[in-house]
């Protein structure tokens, strides 16, 4: 055992240091399958105190980190290269809710606290925690802040920036910043919260976080609509906020091609339409309305959009398992391109009122360089986040595609910079848009990330080739 690992399980107990191949798999590779790396050591501190010290020892021994929380990334920002030199940092056993304040609503937890536990002991408390994604059964606070995740409530509640009073954060030399305030105000300086919120592990490692907790809606009304194209869709948007104001919880958009897919793989998904549509729109208004009254709304603004020729059927929720199915086509669809095999995934944004136009014009360049190639595109469209993935022509060659497909990303980006978009709305850059940034980010912006993460991370051991490029020499 070398001496960097003897410290580490010294510190934490062998039992924690994890270093044969076969206990260090479910760590070494991400969620899409996409990227596999090696570690030294897969180390597993139970305490803030423990993370401290494990970041003093590798600092000491000049051990890259890599932070790792429910290896649900989708932009391989938790697996670390193949050098096999890096510790992987898993923050699994920080996993307590520290305290619930159903008066000052706010819940502090640790980073490893999975948020599926951090939505169940809101709701416990009578309280409700907001934030909704696919992987919420796996993946941590911890991450979810790294990541400044987004999700499916966006549209009211906003990304996990907009959700976080407080952090505690341990540093690359092991000193620890208590952040840990529940205060809604505090304007004493620069705002260091915000700085770790999205730093996708490159700035520091975090180990407990202050939420904002809000009150539980008591209602809450669903439909599933067809629609003619992303157009029609963002025109129901506007007509649905026109009648429903902030009552509107999510508005997620798939296109007609993504419904066949995830009706194709998903077995339980069953769509409650007479036939796939060119397209549809999943609808969630929640409140403390009753609800009846909140379906009336819900209707009342669905015959609008029948009246203008928005919409082509719909389907509204009876009950709360009719809800549940809805959205069971939705979250499918991850699983469902995982299994139709590697697309070219790109998650991107830009102003709400420009995708329906980015769409046909990002279709129609993609189609000129590979002519059967497939768009399956879905998202969280009243955040201007599509999820605009591409699959290979039926019957192609997977090899023949991944040749193009760095081509077909670079024209998804070139459209989205025209639109003075983004090439990551909620996945974070990880190591799968690294080498995009200095085409993307201005000089000067790249310059002042590099220089903080200089001031934070000198020896640049947290998370390297993640998120920053290799500095440009000047
Ligand atoms: P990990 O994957 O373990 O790590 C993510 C990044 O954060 C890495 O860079 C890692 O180094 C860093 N990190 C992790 N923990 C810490 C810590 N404590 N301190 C510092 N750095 C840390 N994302 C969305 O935004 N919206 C979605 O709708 C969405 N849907 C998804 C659906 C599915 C099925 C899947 C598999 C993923 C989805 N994701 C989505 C992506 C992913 O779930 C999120 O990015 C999530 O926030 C990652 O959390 P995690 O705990 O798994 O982090
Ligand atoms: C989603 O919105 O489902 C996620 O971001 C996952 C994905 O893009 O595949
Ligand atoms: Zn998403």
């Amino acid at each position: 055992m070398d001496d960097l690992i003897a410290e580490l399980a010294g510190v934490l107990g062998e039992a924690n240091v994890l270093v044969s191949e076969q206990d260090q798999a479910p760590f070494i590779t991400d969620w899409l399958g996409k990227y596999r790396g090696a570690a030294r050591a897969v180390v597993r501190p139970g305490s803030t105190a423990d993370v401290a010290a494990v970041m003093r020892i590798c600092a000491r021994h000049k051990a890259p980190v890599v932070p790792q929380g429910g290896n649900t990334s989708m932009s391989g920002g938790a697996t670390p290269d193949a050098s096999g030199q890096a510790i992987i940092l898993s923050l699994t056993r920080l996993n307590s809710i520290r305290n619930i304040d159903a008066v000052g609503n706010t819940i502090t937890v640790d980073a490893g606290v999975v948020l599926a536990k951090v939505q169940q002991a809101a709701g416990a408390a009578g309280r409700f925690f907001p934030l909704s994604l696919g992987a919420e059964g796996s993946c941590t606070i911890g991450g979810n802040l790294a990541a400044n995740a987004g999700g499916v409530a966006v549209l009211r509640y906003g990304t996990m920036r907009e959700l976080t009073l407080g952090l505690e954060v341990v540093l690359a030399d092991g000193r620890v910043w208590d952040g840990l305030t529940a205060l809604r105000k505090d304007n004493t300086g620069y705002a260091l919260r915000d700085l770790f919120i999205g730093s996708e592990g490159t700035l520091g490692v975090i180990t407990g976080a202050v939420l904002k907790l809000f009150a539980r809606p008591h209602a809450r009304a669903s439909a599933f609509v067809a629609v003619r194209d992303a157009a029609a869709a963002l025109a129901l948007l506007a007509t649905v906020r026109d009648r429903c104001g902030d009552r509107l919880t999510a508005f997620e958009f798939m296109t007609g091609e993504c419904l066949a897919l995830i009706l194709r793989h998903i077995g339980d998904a069953r769509l409650p339409l007479a036939a796939t549509p060119p397209a549809a729109v999943l609808i969630e208004l929640s409140d403390q309305d009753d609800e009846p009254e909140l379906r009336e709304r819900l209707e009342a603004a669905l015959a609008e959009g029948i009246e203008a020729g928005l919409v082509l059927d719909a389907a509204i929720a009876q009950d709360g398992t009719q809800a549940k199915a809805f959205w069971r086509i939705r979250e499918g669809v991850s699983e469902a391109l995982v299994r139709e095999g590697k697309a070219a995934k790109h998650d991107v944004s830009m102003p709400v009122s420009a995708m329906a136009e980015f769409v046909a014009v990002a279709d129609a360049a993609v189609r000129r360089v590979a002519p059967g190639v497939r768009p399956i595109v879905f998202g969280h469209l009243g955040d201007g986040n599509l999820h605009y993935n591409l699959l290979p022509a039926e019957g192609q060659d997977p090899a023949a595609f991944a040749a193009i497909a760095p081509e077909l990303t670079r024209i998804v980006h070139d459209e989205i910079g025209r639109r003075r978009g983004s090439i990551s709305a909620e996945h974070g850059i990880g190591q799968l848009r690294v080498d995009e940034m200095p085409l993307r980010k201005a000089p000067l912006e790249l310059e002042l990330m590099h220089q903080l993460k200089h001031l934070l991370d000198p020896a640049g051991l947290l998370n390297p080739g993640k998120l920053m490029p290799a500095a440009t020499k000047n």
